[in-house]
């Protein structure tokens, strides 16, 4: 059953000033290149899934930490315009906001960097993450927050009778006991390949991983395959859906596009495939713009694009 209420997302991750540096290509060891530019854009995975559930029409509550300074002050502007509810953003008293240095060629291929200052720091108590967790519907959260935290989150997330997406990234090892209380579990072909204990290159590939990782008792995998398109997992049906073809002029946060687009609709009710679908084109927008938070779709948008 679907619904046209806007369904409410507790994210948990990284807020993080992206400073992104256009080159035409990487440098070698050594090497002095002229780059093109150099900006100050907004991102970090938690911040880019709050952003993408925000664009897609979800309630969204951050769970964040940010410093004592001008990134985290311009980092907050930007969550409020999107109407990110951020009274639990917290603001750490010594430690800067997260930087991420984003090296950006002109093959739309990046190199990236964090620094996660404040991220580290991010702790709750269980009754600070009980409030957020009421009445949402799912808990979205990534591994650029401290492992425990995320952990101590998914139990009050259960707890609070609140579904859970993981995306496991960057990649970490993982209690054999997370898995089978993870609804659904977004991550790409690296990350699979490193879970799983197998190479994923080919969407056959991932179909076995994701197959593997199920097992464990999550209860359906997503694995996306970058330009290739993603697969989907389930105990019932295995769907491979390619990407779209488009010109590509930057892929940071087509993950995080294609997470906050998946989890607004899976939450609304939408068949996993259904779900996954509206992933890919909200994804396919994002990689055709610059910037992480800057480049990700409204919920207008990915319709148009529906077939
Ligand atoms: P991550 O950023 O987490 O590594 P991927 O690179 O796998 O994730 O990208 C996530 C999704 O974004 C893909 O499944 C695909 O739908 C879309 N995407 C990524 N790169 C491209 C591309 N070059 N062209 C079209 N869609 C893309
Ligand atoms: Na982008």
């Amino acid at each position: 059953m679907t619904t046209n209420t806007p369904p409410t997302l507790v994210v948990l991750g990284s807020l993080n000033m992206d400073l992104l540096l256009r080159v035409p290509r990487a440098p070698a060891g050594g090497e002095t290149l002229l780059g093109h530019s150099l900006s100050q854009t907004p991102g970090g995975k938690g911040g880019n899934q709050a952003v993408a559930c925000a664009r897609q029409g979800g309630h969204v509550r951050l769970l964040a930490r940010i410093g004592r300074d001008a990134e985290g002050q311009a980092l907050r502007e930007a969550l409020q315009r999107d109407g990110i509810d951020l009274a639990a953003l917290q603001q750490d008293p010594q430690q800067p906001t997260g930087k991420a240095l984003v090296m950006l060629e002109d093959s739309g291929q990046n190199r990236i960097v964090v620094l996660p200052g404040a991220n580290a720091e991010l702790a709750f108590d269980d009754e600070a993450l009980a409030a957020p967790l009421q009445g949402a519907d799912y808990l979205v959260t990534q591994l650029e927050s401290p492992l425990p935290l995320v952990l101590q989150a998914v139990a009050a997330a259960r707890r609070a009778g609140c579904k859970v997406l993981l995306n496991p990234s960057p990649m970490q090892p993982l209690p054999d006991d997370l898995w089978p209380q993870l609804d659904t579990l977004v991550l790409n072909e690296i990350e699979a390949a490193d879970y799983a204990g197998m190479p994923v290159t080919t969407p056959e590939e991932a179909l076995a991983a994701g197959r593997a990782l199920l097992a464990r008792g999550t209860g359906r995998v997503l694995i996306t395959l970058g330009a290739r398109g993603v697969v989907t997992v389930e105990r019932e049906a295995c769907v491979f859906q390619p990407a779209l073809k488009v010109a590509v002029v930057d892929t940071t946060a087509a993950g995080d596009t294609f997470t906050g687009a998946l989890v607004v609709a899976l939450a609304r009710g939408l068949g996993t495939p259904e779900a996954a679908a509206r992933g890919v084109r909200a994804a396919a927008l994002c990689v055709t713009r610059l910037g992480a938070q800057a480049s990700i779709p409204t919920t207008e948008e990915v319709e148009a694009l529906l077939p």
